[in-house]
């Protein structure tokens, strides 16, 4: 079998951290399974711009599209806050997501039992939650043109972003909505504001076209987004897959993560177009960010990047048996009282980075 080609960037803050776990399972899947992958390292976001000037040096680029998945921690911090927008280290992820065609994020919301009490909602809400946001990466307001600042006549400035997607860019999205519900509950909300805005009514009739011509077997429901997000947080189990914009998509995923008791939990996947076999290019990382407030510590919590790593065992290299034990490693973690400080809760033992990395590796070699 063909080397399995893995590009790793851990980027900034506790993304350093967080990914130095998943290469100790990676070393501990190579000593005790026999299971190698052919790594390789690069730079993005502040720690590219502080060693080669640009949030995305070509290198990395190269590499990432040389290799089958990348797997990368977070970036940003207050260091580079300063610098000019279009090299802040934000581009380098925006970047590398435009350029690799990840146009669909994969952003699910699951409740681990045993930390249903953490949540801020009430746990009868949120135990068993399991739904699906997909977020569409690579157009909407976040590509848009024209976009800019400008300086008017009269001295006073004007910023404009543009909304716009075309009817391929929106049927390649729900396809990849409607095909995941298949494996779901079948159940698909696509969420806009086709109350206000044209690009979303359109938005709205190509979803339905689609369904209708594609998809009759999945359940196809409309919802705006701003009752989307109340809805979120008053009953978040109506929802089974959410299938929404950029910006919506970016707003609504932080909105439920917390439902789930930490972002600190949540893995995410960008998937690619299939290419004549079938792979899509493919790019795992933890929905939080690099988190400066408390990087360097060892406190932060790696359970979103080791299971951003199983769903890239499981999406990218069909590794499903692999995936699943680090899935049932991270439960029994939890079963067994351990908790990082983001997750904490009273009369559990609270335990570094490292230590949490450890114990999921013990879990691994248990599960055998
Ligand atoms: C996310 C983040 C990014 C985004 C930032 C860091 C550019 O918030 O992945 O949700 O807005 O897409
Ligand atoms: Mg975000």
């Amino acid at each position: 079998m063909a080397a399995k080609k893995l590009l790793i960037l851990p980027g900034d803050g506790i993304g350093i951290e967080t990914m130095a776990q998943v290469r100790r399972i990676i070393d501990w899947m190579a000593s005790a399974k026999g299971i190698t992958f052919e790594i390789s390292e690069g730079l993005i976001g502040g720690a590219a711009i502080d060693a080669e000037g640009t949030p995305l040096p070509e290198r990395t680029m190269e590499l990432a599209n040389a290799a089958d998945a990348v797997l990368l921690g977070a970036v940003g911090g207050p260091k580079w806050d300063d610098l000019p927008f279009n090299i802040k280290p934000e581009r380098g992820l925006l970047g590398i997501r435009k350029r690799m065609g990840l146009f669909a994020n994969l952003r699910p919301a699951i409740v681990f039992d045993e930390l249903a009490d953490a949540s801020t909602l009430k746990t009868e809400l949120v135990a068993g939650l399991d739904i699906l946001i997909i977020r569409e990466l690579t157009g909407g307001l976040y590509f848009g043109e024209p976009r800019g600042i400008e300086t008017l006549p009269d001295g006073s400035r004007r910023g404009f972003n543009t909304l716009v997607y075309t009817t391929e860019e929106i049927r390649r999205i729900g396809r990849v909505a409607f095909e995941l519900a298949r494996k779901r509950d079948r159940r698909v909300c696509s969420v806009d504001k086709a109350n206000v805005l044209e690009c979303t009514v359109l938005w709205r009739e190509e979803m339905i076209k689609l369904r209708n011509e594609e998809f009759p077997d999945i359940d196809l429901s409309h919802m705006y987004v701003d009752n989307a997000a109340m809805q979120l947080v008053r009953n978040p189990k109506q929802f089974d897959v959410i299938v929404t914009e950029n910006t919506f998509g970016d707003i609504l995923s932080d909105c439920a993560a917390m439902l789930t008791g930490s972002l600190g939990m949540l893995p995410s996947a960008s998937l690619g177009a299939p290419d004549a076999k079938g792979t899509r290019k493919a790019l795992y990382e933890p929905v939080h960010g690099s988190a400066p407030d408390i990087a360097g510590r060892d406190i932060a919590n790696p359970l979103a990047t080791i299971l951003s790593f199983a769903m890239c065992l499981r999406y990218s290299f069909n590794m499903d048996a692999e995936a699943d034990r680090i899935e049932e490693a991270t439960r029994a973690v939890l079963r067994g009282g351990l908790r990082t400080g983001d997750i904490m809760q009273p009369g559990k033992a609270k335990v570094s980075t490292s230590v949490m990395g450890e114990s999921i590796i013990r879990e691994l070699e248990k599960l055998g």
